[in-house]
């Protein structure tokens, strides 16, 4: 795509899982490696933007000319979110961020209580992606939904439900285009239709989307 196509942009990604605390040593999370929020970064800075990226704990080296944000929590995810996207132009929300986090963490180690069953309590982690859409309903705002089924119906009422201007339904159920995967087919959903953007290594399918997301993100401000 064209090397300026969001010059004087700022971009801000979020990516990777987080990380939820049970006490010092152990955690609830899931397998999101990064890839696809990273490749979307990359493709970004490539594209012209100024770009912020903020992630939850990943393998890979943050990408060249990123500002880079590392958080563990979706509640540290959620107070450098509101703050990178206060004067941000296009907001994309490509993390695996937690659902629920244990509703207290214990100040030390849980010690096994012999061969009871342990429960866990869990509380709702606030919607990072909702909350930037409530106060900055400026910025064109971007949605993953990872589904197993059902995903197109699913990631269109996402969409509405999160307030986004656009969704990028991601069928993580088959191995190859999902969680963790060097490649990935997704369907971006927004009020003019859909979009399929069939299997492409990551790094292809993210400069597609950042070109068609600058366009529709031009085309958002007309109407
Ligand atoms: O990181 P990789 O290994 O490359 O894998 C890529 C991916 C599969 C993680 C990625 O393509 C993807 O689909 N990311 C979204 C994963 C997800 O958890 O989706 P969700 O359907 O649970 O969430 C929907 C949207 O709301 C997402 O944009 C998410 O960032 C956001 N969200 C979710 C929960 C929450 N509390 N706050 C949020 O902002």
């Amino acid at each position: 795509f064209e090397s300026g196509l969001l010059a004087g942009k700022h971009v801000v990604i979020t990516a990777g899982p987080t990380r939820e605390a049970l006490d010092p040593v152990r955690y609830i999370s899931n397998h999101s490696s990064g890839k696809m929020g990273y490749a979307l970064a990359t493709a970004a800075v490539e594209a012209g933007a100024r770009v912020t990226l903020i992630s939850g704990p990943s393998q890979l080296p943050a990408p060249d000319r990123v500002e880079f944000v590392s958080i563990d929590s979706a509640e540290q995810m959620l107070t450098a979110s509101m703050q990178a996207a206060e004067h941000c132009d296009m907001f994309i929300g490509g993390a695996a961020v937690c659902d629920y986090r244990p509703e207290a963490i214990s100040e030390h180690k849980i010690k096994k209580q012999g061969e009871a069953t342990l429960t866990l309590s869990l509380v709702p982690n606030p919607d990072i992606i909702a909350s930037v859409v409530k106060q900055y309903p400026a910025v064109y705002s971007v949605a993953f939904a990872a589904e197993t089924e059902n995903v197109l119906e699913y990631a269109r009422a996402k969409r509405v439900k999160k307030g986004v201007h656009c969704i990028i339904a991601n069928d993580v159920s088959d191995d190859h285009i999902g969680f963790n995967s060097d490649e990935n087919a997704v369907t971006i959903i927004d009020r003019s239709g859909d979009i399929r953007l069939d299997q492409r290594s990551k790094a292809q399918l993210a400069r597609d989307l950042i070109e068609l997301l600058a366009n529709k993100s031009e085309q958002a401000k007309d109407t």
